[in-house]
């Protein structure tokens, strides 16, 4: 029997390593220009940060976590997100002494029990933002303008939608769910199931609920947007407004919340119709207050989340071309091959990408694998080329051949290959 991946695991072929490569090429751009550095984090933690972070009664702690004891009987998980680990080694290294906002960004794979489908993985990966040490409103809006940037300078722009919402913050949340618990409370006979669990343990999720047995009932529901209190109204209103500024569209959804008890104030979804249920392909928002419930001082935060497999799936699968060899080389016999080796040696270190035979096939075979493998040219030698000190170089696509003598193959191939 074989061994197969795990379910909700997958491994990235090498056909589409390319787009993969392009994403974090583009998103390491984009990040620099905008003066964040990358920090490099652990793959687990500590299960009590998440827990802590996330927050206890989070669909992602109660029933998401992949967690262990090791051998010590310490509980650990594997990061189900990346921001509460960011904002662990940001306390713990302090580098909130470094001129505020500090800008971060880290890219790796997220490990989440859920319902395996298409676009959602049990291993999946995200590039992740964050801004630490500043609650002013114009990081909220520089921030949600690198993420369109990002997607812009993907192509992807036009294919998106970015979503905006506030959640409040202690001031003016707390009334809000008691007004909104009391609501879903009185309509809970018209509720689906999870909706009426979720009543009491997490009633601001019940707004996010895409049944139709619910929509009636929410479209009824009290308004967080109308419960603000002044000082989150007035964030809201110039976080709009300076979008407004740099003419970045978005559309408030009063009904964006997201899966995580640290936000605050400004959250965002970039969302897609292409992915089906999954239309999600970044979410974030600010999470002032949770550095210092972490442990650190009381610094103010915002940042998102990219699902890379989402943007890769909305990226047309370009299949590598540029994994082709300039040319295979072709040798025929023992002699041959061992007059090439060195010749191939000398082709890739210039950085030019060459494929050798091993002499061992017939002209025609290798000829055929080189066509399967998209060389430009064929480098032949045989008996007569030895003799004469030569390669044939055969252009693949016209057919045309010429003699180039041994002792230059290899500078000649590095022009071929733009490498003189
Ligand atoms: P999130 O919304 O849970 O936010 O995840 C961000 C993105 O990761 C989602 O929009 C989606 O594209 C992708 N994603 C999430 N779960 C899966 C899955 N099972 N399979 C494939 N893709 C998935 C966060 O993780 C927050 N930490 C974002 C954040 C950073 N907020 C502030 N800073």
């Amino acid at each position: 029997m074989t061994i197969k991946a795990v379910r909700g695991v997958h491994d990235i072929l090498p056909d589409a390593s390319s787009t993969w490569q392009r994403l974090e090429a583009t998103a390491r751009r984009v990040f620099e220009a905008y003066g964040y550095r990358e920090i490099r984090l652990p793959i687990f933690e500590r299960t009590e940060l998440f827990a802590r972070g996330i927050g206890e009664v989070t669909d992602i702690v109660q029933k998401e976590m992949y967690t262990f004891d090791d051998r010590t009987g310490e509980s650990l998980t594997l990061r189900p997100e990346a921001t509460a680990s960011l904002l662990r080694a940001y306390i713990e290294h302090g580098l909130y002494v470094q001129p505020k906002p500090v800008r971060l960004y880290t890219m790796g794979p997220m490990f989440r029990y859920e319902r395996p489908q298409a676009g959602r993985y049990r291993q999946f990966h995200q590039l992740n933002v964050e801004a630490l040490g500043e609650d002013h409103a114009g990081v909220d809006a520089e921030v949600l303008a690198m993420l369109v940037e990002l997607f812009r300078a993907l192509g992807l722009a036009d294919r998106l939608e970015l979503q905006l919402n506030t959640l409040g913050d202690a001031a003016c949340r707390p009334r809000y769910r008691e007004r909104l618990v009391e609501y879903l409370r009185r309509h809970a006979a018209s509720l689906c199931e999870e909706c009426r669990d979720r009543t009491e343990r997490n009633p601001l999720r019940v707004l996010d609920c895409k049944k139709s047995q619910c929509a009636s009932v929410l479209e009824g529901a009290p308004s967080l947007l109308a419960s603000l209190c002044r000082e989150c109204d007035e964030h809201f209103a110039r976080v709009r407004a300076h979008l407004e500024a740099m003419t970045l569209a978005f559309v408030v959804n009063p009904r964006l919340v997201r899966g995580f008890d640290y936000y605050v104030r400004t959250t965002f979804e970039l969302t897609t119709r292409e992915l089906g249920a999954q239309n999600a392909v970044a979410g974030g928002g600010r999470y002032d207050g949770l550095v210092e419930l972490l442990g650190g001082p009381p610094d103010a935060g915002i940042g998102f989340a990219i699902g890379m497999e989402r943007v890769v799936l909305l990226l047309a699968a370009d299949a590598s071309t540029d994994a082709r060899p300039l040319a295979l080389l072709i040798p025929l016999g023992a002699e041959a091959f061992a007059r090439l080796l060195p010749v191939a040696q000398a082709v890739r270190a210039r950085g030019v990408a060459v494929d050798l035979a091993y002499g061992e096939r017939k002209l025609r075979s290798e000829l055929e694998r080189a066509n399967k493998l998209g060389a430009a040219y064929a480098v032949i030698v045989g008996e007569t080329e030895l003799a004469r000190g030569e390669a044939t170089v055969r252009e693949m696509k016209s057919g045309e051949q010429r003699a180039v003598p041994l002792s230059e193959l290899a500078s000649e191939l590095g022009v071929l290959g733009g490498r003189a």
